[in-house]
């Protein structure tokens, strides 16, 4: 399905979760396709050997800006200051699209998951796409991917929490 997105994928964009997974494939796989400027949002800063990553792509792939923003998505706060920060940063271009891979996870049988369990897996996802959603609602954006899982049809016995956040 990339391989067909090619040309759209050419663009500024913002990717929740990106740091790690396949958040950061996505980010190798913009860079390699002409990506332009990504901004990655995660709640901790990232790593020295993922920083030289970062940098490293940029040197492979001419035209390619990659940076990262701290940010927890769940957080309204949060999410409008890390997209001043993005206008800053991408001065002058629009922010064509995001990828939403944000997740957390916190396994257990039915039994023994407590509420709280369920809005931590739940938050990243829910509250996460929202304020996403409501910080790019006045941007033309081309496409807001969100990721999803088998498990949300298939079901698992101990990820009820994480089944039920999907989309
Ligand atoms: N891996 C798989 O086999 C698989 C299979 C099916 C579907 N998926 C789906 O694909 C997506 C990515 O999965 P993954 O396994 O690649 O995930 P991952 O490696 O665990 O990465 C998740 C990322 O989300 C970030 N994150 C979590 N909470 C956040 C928050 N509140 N604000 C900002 N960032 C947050 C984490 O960074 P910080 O901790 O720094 O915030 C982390 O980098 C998920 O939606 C998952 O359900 C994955």
């Amino acid at each position: 399905h990339f391989v067909h997105c090619r040309s759209v994928l050419s663009k500024r964009l913002v990717l929740a979760g990106g740091l790690t997974g396949l958040g950061f494939e996505t980010v190798k796989f913009i860079a390699a396709n002409g990506g332009g400027c990504i901004a990655i949002l995660s709640r901790k800063i990232p790593s020295k050997e993922k920083q030289e990553e970062m940098k490293d792509l940029q040197l492979k792939y001419e035209g390619s800006k990659i940076v990262s923003v701290q940010c927890d998505i769940t957080l309204t706060s949060d999410v409008e200051e890390a997209f001043q920060i993005i206008v800053k940063l991408f001065e002058g271009c629009p922010i064509k699209g995001v990828f939403q891979s944000a997740v957390v996870l916190h396994d257990g049988r039915l039994e023994v998951l407590k509420f709280a369990d369920f809005q931590r897996v739940l938050s990243p996802k829910v509250a996460g796409t929202l304020n996403l959603h409501r910080a790019t609602r006045g941007q033309q954006l081309d496409y807001f991917v969100c990721y999803s899982s088998v498990t949300s049809f298939l079901g698992n016995s101990t990820q009820a929490n994480y089944a039920a956040r999907k989309y």
